[in-house]
């Protein structure tokens, strides 16, 4: 007998219940509760004997849930339910006493602070191997040309050790980002109770030291709504899909036969069921697409989040949906951008040829008439127009005499010649973080530093 007269609608049941989704919750749900159980001992608000047998049914109740032999029941709203339901079912009367001192609010924040905490550790390992991937394929591939790009036109040629170091840099920064969601999950929430304290003399900090938390939380109120970690996950996490987004999308377009740039191992493409001759970039394709869907999950949480009042709001339930799909998918992205940099084979000489393109030596002939003391957009305009009739008589620039260089600024002397000769144009880019040789060799060391 309780509150109620009458049994839940099904229909209540059925969207008031998340135990599908929290059951995952399960190993911080264990260990929270028998750090709770062994302080309430310590404390004297329950007896030794009582918690032994409370800590004895939840090792019980591990190996089941461990097992998959969990008896779950109709009546299970949540993993918390299950597991105190359990406990109790196998402690006798003992077990009725787990719940003293605690609420499900303060209970769900602290599961969910400590999975967010180890998720955003794991997420932390795909993404150094993401960057160690990256790092090798730069290294084997050091001083390798392709065209660099603005707007998707050839626009500057780049050793593909730059290009490829490029995405090493915004991974880091991915990387930074969960060590601070992970900064974030530090202070026990549990010992808030509903939300206002416990009326027992419990010792918060002892439960915080088993747990591996740093402290308390300060304020009752705000530890049993605080979900900013989860948001912090899945800012963090949209960020770094978004740039797995990017690179996935470039290796579409390199593996497309318009570019040639490289070949995409067997194992991480797929064949067409109509069309013998293709191989297709999914998961490349599938990298893009993801990218949305976490940035959905972030911005439908805050939507979930915004004008709740003080203090635990049942709608905090849907936290986890995000959450876990966005930790899901972070693991699949990422382990997916590494197997495919991994086994990526480029097309040396497909590269070469695109970045042989005369005209992309356009830039470094008009800065040749700055060294000049030409007015740079005087030259940019000079050499706008030297491209437009080259283009037009179907020529390189590499193919026009002195005369003709001539002709456009008495300026362009033999230096012009030997620029457009081509050999000069990357090794010429040596400023800092350019992409010439020495250049792209100090962002080598500095990428190996990261990973120590
Ligand atoms: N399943 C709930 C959740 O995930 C646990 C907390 C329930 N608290 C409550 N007062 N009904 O948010």
């Amino acid at each position: 007998m309780n509150r109620f007269g009458e049994p839940p609608d099904p229909d209540f049941d059925a969207i008031n219940r998340s135990l599908d989704v929290d059951s995952r919750l399960w190993p911080f749900d264990v260990a929270q509760s028998r750090a709770h159980v062994s302080m309430l001992a310590a404390q004297g608000i329950i007896s030794a004997e009582d918690a032994g047998l409370i800590t004895d049914a939840l090792t019980a109740v591990e190996g089941e849930l461990e097992a998959g032999l969990f008896p779950f029941e109709a009546s299970d709203e949540d993993i918390h339910m299950a597991i105190e339901r359990r406990v109790s079912e196998i402690a006798g009367e003992a077990g009725g006493r787990i719940h003293t001192a605690r609420s499900r609010n303060d209970q769900v924040a602290t599961d969910l602070a400590l999975f967010t905490r180890q998720a955003a550790a794991d997420t932390i390992i795909e993404i150094e191997r993401l960057i160690a991937a990256l790092t090798d394929a730069a290294e084997a591939h050091l001083d390798w040309p392709l065209p660099g790009y603005t707007h998707l036109q050839r626009a500057q040629p780049v050793y593909l050790s730059h290009h490829l170091l490029a995405y090493v840099w915004m991974l880091q920064r991915d990387r930074q980002r969960f060590e601070f969601v992970a900064s974030q999950c530090t202070l026990l929430p549990l010992g808030s109770g509903a939300l206002a304290g416990v009326n027992f003399n419990t010792d918060r900090r002892r439960v915080a030291d088993e747990l591996g938390f740093e402290g308390v939380s300060p304020n009752s109120l705000d530890a049993v709504s605080n979900r900013d970690f989860v948001v912090d996950y899945l800012s963090a996490a949209a960020l770094c899909a978004t740039h797995l987004s990017r690179l996935g999308g470039e290796l579409v377009l390199w593996s497309s036969q318009e570019f040639g740039f490289v070949e995409l191992p067997d194992r991480w493409t797929s064949g067409s069921s109509r069309m013998p001759q293709k191989k297709n970039p999914d998961a490349g394709e599938l990298l893009r697409a993801k990218a949305p869907r976490v940035v959905g999950d972030l911005s439908s949480f805050l939507g979930v989040l915004h004008g709740l009042p003080l203090a635990y709001n049942k709608d905090m339930q849907e936290d986890k949906e995000y959450l876990f799909d966005a930790v899901d998918t972070m693991q699949l992205t990422l382990a997916a951008a590494r197997g495919m940099i991994e086994g990526a084979s480029f097309e040396r000489e497909r590269m070469a040829a695109a970045a042989a393109d005369g005209m992309i030596a356009a830039t470094d002939l008009a800065d040749l008439l700055v060294r000049r003391g030409v007015p740079f957009r005087q030259s940019h305009e000079i050499v706008g127009q030297m491209v437009r009739e080259t283009l037009a008589a179907d020529r390189q620039l590499s193919s026009l005499s002195l005369e003709q260089l001539q002709s456009y600024s008495p300026e362009l002397d033999d230096e012009a010649i030997a620029l457009l000769a081509q050999d000069g144009w990357l090794e010429s880019k040596a400023s800092e973080g350019g992409t010439a040789l020495a250049r792209v060799r100090e962002q080598l060391a500095a990428a190996r530093e990261l990973l120590g």
